[in-house]
């Protein structure tokens, strides 16, 4: 089969060389792409958000099947673009319609499905600026901290936990009247706050069965010991050492099994990956979010876990055949330490020369942030590579990383030293 992956980061490499391996691969492409994908695919340089290239890529290459790696292209409708137009409407797309990824593209929406089916999740309410007095009236009513989301998609900065309830009330006038995160922050949720640790689950639905992929846990802040800033993720490990056969029946049970149910009662068709964050406080599931995509960097982690053939699970995506296909894991954990930019995840330098990935040989270097100029791979982004290796145990795993990690340079290249330092 010829394929089209769309994205540009680690998650889209990871799936490209995933995907290379199946014995069904005709062709392989992405767009736009890195460095990294272009060693096993054909990079080619469009906006995944620009549907009519999309769709021209799609026809002059034959392409017969088309994976969506990021949210945007989903929330806008990439999916539907499909469905409704002749000449594409029969080629499979992974990734939810419109109607499914409203579960990442709207807070407010989530939450509700949230309570209508049952999942466990935060006790919440929802505030427009007409009711911006009753949200500051129920800011009263909760415990610090607070927690304040804005509703709509805020390149993952629309979430603020607040320790001050005057300063909980200030947020919420920026965000509902001053439009602190435009029009994403025209609806803001205010939920309770969540106890616990967080780790992720995903699942790979057709609409009417799910495989429930490895749990993952990822390092948001860029500050070693979990401080500072929050970043998209500095590293990642699967699977998850606290996440026991117990909790995860749990997790199948209360979340995962009411959330596929309640796709279906509510009419979505869904045929994609859910990424479910959730807070076990005390051996108990919780929701945090639902993602309408993998995560990235757990992306790094989960999939070189996975035995099974990628692109035939994805068929089964497609014809609503997942029931049948295999499905295997294998039982050795991965760790993903992120190589970023200086600066990131403020304003960051690029047009780094990297060197030293030829050097690395006990790891899987999967790129994010760089290009290729003259034959030189160099820095794009914030978040430029992500290094995953295999051990028995986190640390052994870890050591691996680190040490490759010891063979690769940028200038001002960061990473955290510490990934893992609440597992081991
Ligand atoms: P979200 O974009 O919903 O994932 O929120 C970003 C981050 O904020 C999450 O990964 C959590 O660390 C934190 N967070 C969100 N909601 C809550 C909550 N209700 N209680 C505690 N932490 C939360
Ligand atoms: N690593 C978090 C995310 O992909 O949203």
């Amino acid at each position: 089969m010829n394929i089209l992956i769309l994205g540009s980061g680690g998650r889209e490499h990871a799936f490209a060389l995933k995907l290379s391996e199946s014995k069904k691969i005709n062709q392989l492409f992405v767009a736009p792409g890195n460095a990294g994908t272009h060693k096993v695919a054909t990079n080619i340089n469009i906006n995944p958000t620009d549907f009519n290239a999309v769709k021209e890529v799609v026809l002059k290459n034959k392409i017969e099947m088309v994976v969506v790696g990021p949210e945007a292209p989903l929330v806008e409708g990439v999916h539907d673009f499909f469905l409704a137009d002749i000449e594409l409407k029969k080629i499979p797309v992974i990734g939810p319609k419109k109607d499914g990824a409203l579960l990442e593209g709207s807070k407010d929406f989530s939450k509700q499905f949230m309570q209508k089916h049952g999942v466990p999740t935060a006790k919440y309410q929802s505030f427009t600026a007409l009711t911006l007095n009753e949200g500051k009236k129920f800011l009263e009513t909760l415990q610090p901290p607070f927690v304040l989301k804005a509703d709509g998609l805020a390149a993952g900065k629309g979430v603020l936990i607040l320790n001050d309830l005057d300063e909980a009330k200030t947020e919420l006038e920026e965000m509902l009247s001053n439009q602190k995160f435009g029009e994403a922050s025209s609806t803001v949720v205010i939920e309770e706050f969540l106890k616990g640790i967080e780790l992720s689950v995903f699942v790979l639905t057709d609409g009417k069965n799910y495989k429930i992929l490895p749990s993952a846990k990822d390092y948001k802040r860029i500050g070693e010991g979990d401080i500072g800033l929050n970043t998209g993720g500095m590293g990642a490990i699967s699977p998850v050492p606290f996440a026991d056969d117990a909790f995860l029946n749990k997790v199948e049970e209360l979340v995962v099994k009411p959330t596929i149910n309640g796709l279906q009662k509510d009419g979505i068709d869904y045929r994609g990956f859910i990424f479910i964050g959730l807070m076990n406080d005390k051996g108990n599931p919780s929701v945090v979010e639902y993602n309408v995509r993998m995560g990235d960097p757990e992306t790094e982690v989960v999939l070189p876990r996975i035995e099974s053939d990628l692109l035939d699970l994805f068929e089964g995506v497609a014809k609503q055949t997942l029931e049948e296909k295999s499905f295997s894991v294998i039982s050795k954990t991965a760790t993903t330490v992120m190589l970023v930019s200086g600066g990131y995840p403020e304003a960051y330098e690029k047009g780094k020369e990297i060197t030293g990935i030829e050097n690395v040989s006990d790891s899987i270097v999967y790129h994010a942030g760089t290009k290729l100029e003259n034959d030189t791979v160099l820095s794009k982004g914030g978040r430029v590579m992500a290094v995953t290796s295999f051990g028995d145990t986190i640390e052994e795993a870890l050591e691996k990383s680190y040490n490759s990690i010891n063979k690769i340079h940028f200038d001002k290249m960061n990473y955290r030293k510490d990934i893992g330092f609440d597992l081991v």
